[in-house]
């Protein structure tokens, strides 16, 4: 019974152990600093863009440990993505953590292990934190872009 969700906790404590994109990115293209207002933990989330693309994504703070593994897991599945994609990948990514999508593991990657946090509330908006910025970033991207010629 316990295979998969046990298979699900290693990986997020290999995340949070072995942070992957961990840190900042100089001359990044954009930058977002979130919080979560429950706990004060916060997240640093830069990118890279080129051609549209994440070439590099970053992520740095303190937090706990879904906080922590989400965005190591985020950095790993979101690097390479176009825009576009990067967005839909969030997208998906959210509404699992609301229960209203099944996760897909070819979307998500290893963050596929944090479907199972949807059952508790509170740690939705720890496993989200990251994310959202992501979804941010590119916002404030386009929009220092649109104005920017
Ligand atoms: Fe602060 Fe999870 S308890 S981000």
């Amino acid at each position: 019974m316990g295979g998969l969700d046990d298979l699900y906790q290693q990986l997020i404590l290999d995340h949070y152990r072995n942070r992957r994109g961990r840190g900042r990115i100089e001359g990044a293209s954009a930058s977002v600093h979130e919080h979560n207002p429950v706990c004060g933990d916060e997240c640093y989330l830069d990118i890279l863009v080129e051609d549209d693309r994440i070439t590099d994504i970053r992520a740095d703070g303190d937090g706990c440990s879904i906080s922590q593994a989400a965005a190591s897991m985020l950095t790993e599945v979101a690097r390479g993505k176009d825009l576009e994609s990067a967005l839909d990948l969030v997208e998906h990514f959210r509404l699992v953590m609301h229960g209203d999508v099944v996760p897909d593991e070819d979307i998500l990657g290893d963050a596929v292990a944090l479907g199972g946090v949807a059952k508790y509330p509170v740690r939705v908006k720890c496993a989200l934190l990251s994310w959202l910025a992501l979804r941010e970033c590119i916002a404030g991207y386009r929009e220092a872009t649109a104005t920017g010629g």
